[in-house]
């Protein structure tokens, strides 16, 4: 029996878990129940990860404790996991005792080891809200080509890479005052101490070997950089013990999270830490996105390593989530949290749909939402439910037969497979596992429709081999459920109290069962009805843009209130000094339809626009919103743009204008766009 423990990332504390998440969740999940059906003893630990500027910011914001942020969080985090049917043996919190602890121990190691370092950097400090600005907090012009409103690392027009220090004129999105430049200590671990070390462990089979190579190409061979691990004041998160006034980087403190969270959960079960992080006996495996492997495959090991912890056997990598094709986008309606999916459909389609699409590979999955009704409809209901729900009504009152009718060896053939199944699943191949377990139901049901029985059902005489062909129908099915069940616990629970005979380890399958009684049937699964993915789609992208207010009455938790409501979108950007009725009126907004839209290949952030303003009038108009919208989705929109802004010579041409949007950026861009009936050319005002 192996002993394991498995992780998923931890999930920020600053936002509600969407169907992306879902994807790391649901495959850890799937891959722990199965271990455990196994027979191994496997735990499945997480945690919330609480600690940053951005808890703080948002904490002030909405003036209450980030302590009470985070609870409120953790319990809509936990609710979501549960909804999906995702079993943590332990769920904790980066902020408790038992991390602290952890990390002290950690960091006391590091000292030992004599891996930090000091050193003064210049930083950003905004002196109104007393606070260092991180890189994402500060916006300015740019260094290089003097583009206006640039984040604080790197250009949207011309792309350069700077520091936030570099700005020109720059000025804190939090308060819109300029900060100023301030020397601050900061702590840096010398990871490069350990280069030799990561050299090999990264290429020793633990990782993905796209990932093992990008490392080896990109990182190792040359000098790791230092790595900044400590934040001045105020800084919500852990005071290091022996830097006051300084405190750990959130990404510091996340990873060491597992431990903290495997701690607690010890000392619940009477357990020693060590047998679980400190033991060979104890395999470790953790679940992470491709977007934070460096976290997890350079500085997370050096650290262990050094102090003395297990190294993780494993770290599998997933790609990310694409819906139809695109980035989950809040203006489509794709970006779809977990709780809103739970409103309108089953947890069980979308753990079947992602099985389907998992594999080994860091890849990235798409959901496609038309393949998802087909695959689920096709599939679960028709083809493996279909068996028991065509079947289980005619031996309600006879039970199984007393000894295993002769199928040909259909049974036996279902029960060799599993080893083989097995492995697919041992190795992060649900898509395999779940093509060889389709490929048995497509031999199931010829059987069924063969043997009939609803013919047989209407003469008396053939009463025995109506009851045979329903016992071998049955149990094929049961087997089919068997392999089913880390995917689908839901169906395996029903399919158990059919049968009354819990379904709970993989070695079931290989023994059918006989002369026993079948209780009656029940409803075990819907078809998928793609009207409520139309509800959940167009539900999500009116709240997408400006999250609604969940009512209290609405759900028994306390209700989380969207931050924005809450003034923290006012307090990152303060209102500007007054103007007269004369300042606005220079400005000439102007309703226009977008008639071409296309990328610009050399700009990751621009879409060059043509706009009408009716008849032969057209502005080219350089937006930065490609995170945001896809540019075929823009034409024949209406958008309101400033017409009489000075064209300005960019990189890639001229812009004769702009258009009007709200957000603060990347992502999060809305176009602002009037109500029906307006017409180009009409101003605005
Ligand atoms: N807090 C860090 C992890 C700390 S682990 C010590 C974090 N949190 S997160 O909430 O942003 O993401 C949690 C996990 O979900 C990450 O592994 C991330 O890759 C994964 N995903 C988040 N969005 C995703 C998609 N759209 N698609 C697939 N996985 C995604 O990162
Ligand atoms: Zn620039």
């Amino acid at each position: 029996m192996r002993q394991l423990l498995i992780t998923s990332a931890l999930p920020y504390a600053n936002g509600h878990i969407h169907i992306g998440h879902l994807v790391e969740y649901l495959q850890t999940d799937i891959w722990v129940r199965f271990q455990k059906m196994r027979g191994n003893r496997a735990i499945y630990v997480c945690a919330d990860d609480t600690h940053g500027t951005a808890i703080m910011i948002r904490a002030r914001a909405e003036g209450r404790s980030e302590e009470a942020l985070i609870a409120e969080m953790s319990e809509a985090h936990q609710r979501d996991f549960a909804g999906f049917g995702i079993q943590f043996d332990h769920y904790g919190s980066t902020h408790s005792e038992a991390n602290r602890a952890v990390c002290h121990e950690i960091w006391a190691a590091l000292r030992q080891a004599d891996m930090i370092v000091e050193e003064e950097i210049d930083q950003l400090f905004d002196t109104e809200q007393g606070t260092f600005l991180a890189d994402r907090f500060v916006r300015g012009t740019c260094p290089r080509c003097g583009s206006k409103d640039q984040p604080g690392d790197n250009c949207g027009s011309c792309g350069a890479t700077y520091g936030p220090v570099d700005l020109v004129d720059p000025v804190s999105t939090l308060s819109g005052s300029r900060p100023e430049i301030r020397a601050a200590k900061h702590l840096f671990v010398r990871i490069e101490k350990m280069h030799d070390f990561l050299a090999e462990w990264t290429q020793s089979g633990t990782i993905p070997t796209e990932s093992a190579n990008y490392l080896k190409n990109f990182f190792l061979h040359e000098p790791l950089r230092d790595w900044d691990v400590s934040r001045p004041a105020p800084y919500f998160g852990f005071e290091i013990p022996d830097s006051p006034g300084n405190y750990w980087y959130v990404w510091f403190d996340a990873p060491i999270g597992y431990i903290g969270a495997t701690a607690e959960w010890c000392e619940r079960e009477g357990e020693a830490l060590d047998d679980w992080w400190k033991s060979e006996k104890t395999e470790i495996h953790h679940f992470i996105g491709k977007d934070i492997q460096y976290f997890h495959t350079l500085f997370w090991p050096a650290e262990l390593k050094t102090a003395g912890f297990s190294l993780p056997t494993q770290v599998h990598i997933h790609g990310f989530l694409t819906v139809d094709g695109e980035k989950m986008s809040k203006s489509r309606g794709t970006f779809i949290r977990a709780s809103k999916y739970l409103e309108h459909l089953e947890p069980e389609y979308l753990r079947y749909y992602y099985a389907t699409k998992l594999s080994s590979k860091v890849e990235d999955l798409d959901l496609n939402l038309g393949e998802f009704v087909a695959r689920v409809n096709s599939d679960l209901v028709g083809k493996v439910v279909n068996l028991a729900s065509r079947t289980a009504k005619f031996i309600a009152e006879t039970g199984l037969s007393v000894d295993y009718p002769d199928d040909g060896g259909l049974f036996e053939r279902f029960a060799d497979r599993g080893e083989e199944i097995g492995a697919a699943y041992e190795n992060g191949d649900f898509g395999k596992a779940m093509r060889m377990i389709m490929e048995l139901a497509d031999q199931a049901n010829p059987y069924v429709e063969e043997k009939a029985p609803w013919e047989l059902r209407k003469d008396p005489t053939k009463s025995r081999e109506l009851q045979d062909a329903c016992t071998v129908a049955l149990n094929l099915f049961r087997t089919l459920v068997i392999y089913l069940t880390p995917v689908l616990p839901e169906l395996a629970r029903k399919t158990g109290e059919l049968f009354d005979d819990p379904l709970l380890s993989w070695a079931q399958a290989k023994t059918p069962l006989t002369g026993r009684p079948i209780a009656k049937f029940t409803h075990m699964m819907q078809r998928v009805d793609a009207a409520k993915i139309e509800a959940m789609i167009v539900e999500s992208r009116e709240e997408g843009g400006a999250p609604a207010v969940e009512s209290a009455s609405e759900t028994s938790a306390p209700a989380f209130v969207a931050p924005d409501d809450k003034g923290e979108a006012l307090a990152a950007n303060p209102i500007a000094p007054q103007i007269t009725i004369e300042d606005f009126a220079k400005v000439d907004l102007r309703v226009a339809r977008v008639i071409a839209a296309d990328e610009v290949p050399e700009a990751k952030k621009l879409v060059r626009l043509t706009l009408s303003l009716g008849g032969e009038e057209t502005r080219k108009v350089f937006a930065g919103i490609k995170a945001a919208y896809e540019p075929a989705d823009l034409v024949g929109r209406l958008v309101v743009m400033v017409a009489n802004l000075a064209p300005r010579q960019m990189k890639f041409g001229l812009s004769e204008g702009m258009i009007i949007a709200a957000g603060p950026g990347g992502e999060d861009i809305f176009l602002l766009s009037p109500d029906e009936g307006a017409v180009p050319g009409q101003r605005v005002g």
